[in-house]
């Protein structure tokens, strides 16, 4: 293990300005992405949408990183470039989804637990091979009336310590992703709670497994209310909650924090990010590794026409930049106006 190769390509990842583009649905997570503007999901079209982002001007200035999907990683651009070829031109690093999904777990079937550890080590030497860097495993964690059980979270916390121990052992970055749903009626109070726990024991078990804390990332859910939730919090209350429980729960000696949206609009995800990096310094970066809060306006901007391909990269670029500004604390809400002009 090159605990240096870890450390510098964690920091790289969270450089000032910059974060990563969640680029790695799934072949069912695309398709529901594609079904909102009405485009079939083909193989051609799934390498035309990601050549679209990924070959915007000036991508690598504030994408530091792309977390891409196993059939992405192998495919070419429209110009018949390897993709990791692309991104690393462009001053992207590239990432790798390695988890194969989430499944109901035995016992307690309304939660999940993710699978993928068989073969794991053979996987990740290959994809190091075609460029990858760091890689992206997901856990879930569902909130309900009697959830989540202490054994679902226990159990996804020592896959993803086992994830991130073969990672570092081929110089991959793991980015550890313990995702508390925001699909529930549950309060912010809970939502702090169950995050609170998730994190103690994912970075209990992070511990028994020998895992360099200096050459991981974290990327979890922000605390928020449940969507169903009718009161919701101001994004000041947001902000301070998730400071709080992360404060409480990860070591300083974690280069950086980079959030998932799950499901908050691309104006919210930007929004939180900044207030929370406003009230620095703090012990770790915080950026963002945003899917659908990255991409959602490009690919609506899209809508699958070649012709649409200049229009939707200048949407995709103004909202990178935005959140590059987040990373500073230095967006406001009156910048999304940059969007309705790009
Ligand atoms: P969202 O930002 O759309 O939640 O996706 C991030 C991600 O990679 C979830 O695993």
């Amino acid at each position: 293990m090159n605990v240096k190769e870890l450390e510098t390509t964690a920091r790289a990842l969270v450089a000032p300005g910059k974060g990563i583009l969640a680029a790695d649905e799934s072949h069912g997570t695309i398709e529901k992405r594609f079904a909102a503007i009405g485009l079939a999901n083909t193989e051609d079209h799934r390498r035309a949408y990601r050549d679209m982002l990924f070959t915007t001007k000036g991508f690598g200035e504030h994408v530091s990183g792309v977390i891409l999907f196993d059939e992405t990683i192998h495919q070419k651009s429209l110009a018949h470039v390897p993709f990791p070829e692309v991104l690393a031109k462009a001053g992207s690093i590239p990432g790798i989804k390695v988890d194969t999904g989430a499944v109901p777990m035995a016992g307690s079937p309304e939660e999940k637990v993710t699978q993928g550890l068989d073969g794991l080590r053979e996987r990740l030497a290959k994809y190091r091979q075609l460029g990858a860097r760091f890689a992206k495993w997901r856990a879930v964690i569902t909130i309900g009336n009697t959830l989540p059980t202490l054994p679902n979270i226990r159990e996804n916390a020592i896959l993803l310590a086992r994830y991130a121990a073969l990672c570092q052992e081929q110089d991959i970055v793991p980015i550890v992703e313990p995702e508390v749903l925001m699909d529930a009626d549950n309060t912010i109070q809970r939502c702090h709670q169950v995050t609170e726990q998730t994190l103690h024991e994912v970075f209990d078990a992070l511990y028994d497994h020998c895992v360099v804390l200096e050459g991981l990332l974290l990327k979890p859910n922000m605390v928020v209310a449940g969507k169903k939730c009718p009161a919701q919090a101001t994004p000041e209350l947001v902000a301070e909650l998730t400071l709080q429980c992360f404060r409480r729960t990860v070591p300083c000696a974690v280069p950086g924090i980079v959030f998932l949206s799950g499901g908050q609009s691309a104006a919210q995800a930007t929004h939180h990010l900044s207030l929370m990096n406003a009230q620095g310094p703090l012990p770790w970066k915080l950026s963002f590794s945003y899917g659908r809060a990255l991409q959602d306006e490009a690919l609506k901007a899209w809508g699958g026409k070649p012709e649409n391909v200049a229009k939707a990269q200048k949407v995709f670029a103004a909202r990178a930049r935005l959140n590059g500004l987040a990373t500073k604390g230095k967006y406001e809400p009156k910048m999304e106006q940059d969007l309705v002009h790009a």
